[in-house]
């Protein structure tokens, strides 16, 4: 589980990096988890010269008692935090609005929760839409446990604190959506 979530940081760290370096400066960060070394705020000032904007959102209450340690900023960027469900993208784009500005290209980083939300919550049209409510030249990521990723959690669903990762079907529902796959390197 450790590595796993290692592993998950660095990705997260890669991607925000990429997207800088693409000139994305605002963030849309789903399923923020507790505050750990490089937050997306941190990666992604250190790579912007500060000049990032960054929203998280997560619905956990443990996670908002820490939120304090994800709102510091550089002078030229801000951070903000949203207790919400990433069901509620209503809310979620409302409150999100006020900080970002939808007329610009921003990065929705859903890291590692999209296996948490059951295929009877419809996971597709929750990121359908994130989608539609981002301008053109926005971007997406998302890591997802499978059932590749540790004998442990398939065994013990409660691991994650989530339904095993297992019970998502492949589906290749995705397409058609507009998103273009890219390599982050
Ligand atoms: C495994 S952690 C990942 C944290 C972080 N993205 C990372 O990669 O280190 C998943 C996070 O998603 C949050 N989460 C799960 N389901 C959620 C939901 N439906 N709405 C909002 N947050 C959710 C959990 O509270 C948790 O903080």
């Amino acid at each position: 589980m450790r590595d796993l979530s290692r592993a998950n940081g660095r990705f997260l760290a890669t991607v925000v990096r990429y997207l800088c370096d693409a000139g994305i400066r605002q963030f849309l960060d789903i399923g923020t988890g507790l505050p750990a070394p490089d937050n997306t705020h941190e990666v992604a000032q250190r790579a912007a010269r500060d000049a990032a904007r960054i929203v998280y959102v997560d619905y956990d209450p443990i996670v908002l008692a820490h939120a304090r340690a994800l709102l510091t900023s550089g002078e030229a960027g801000a951070t903000e935090y949203i207790d919400s469900d990433l069901r509620d993208t209503q809310t979620i784009l409302g409150a999100t609005a006020k900080l970002l500005d939808f007329t610009k290209p921003m990065a929705v980083t859903l890291i590692s929760i999209l296996h948490a939300i059951p295929d009877g919550d419809d996971p597709h049209a929750i990121v359908v839409r994130l989608l539609g409510a981002v301008p053109s030249g926005s971007y997406l990521a998302i890591s997802h446990m499978g059932p590749s990723c540790g004998a442990r959690s398939a065994a013990n669903p409660n691991v994650t604190g989530h339904p095993a990762p297992e019970h998502r079907r492949p589906t290749r529902r995705g397409a058609g959506t507009g998103v273009v796959p890219r390599r982050t390197r």
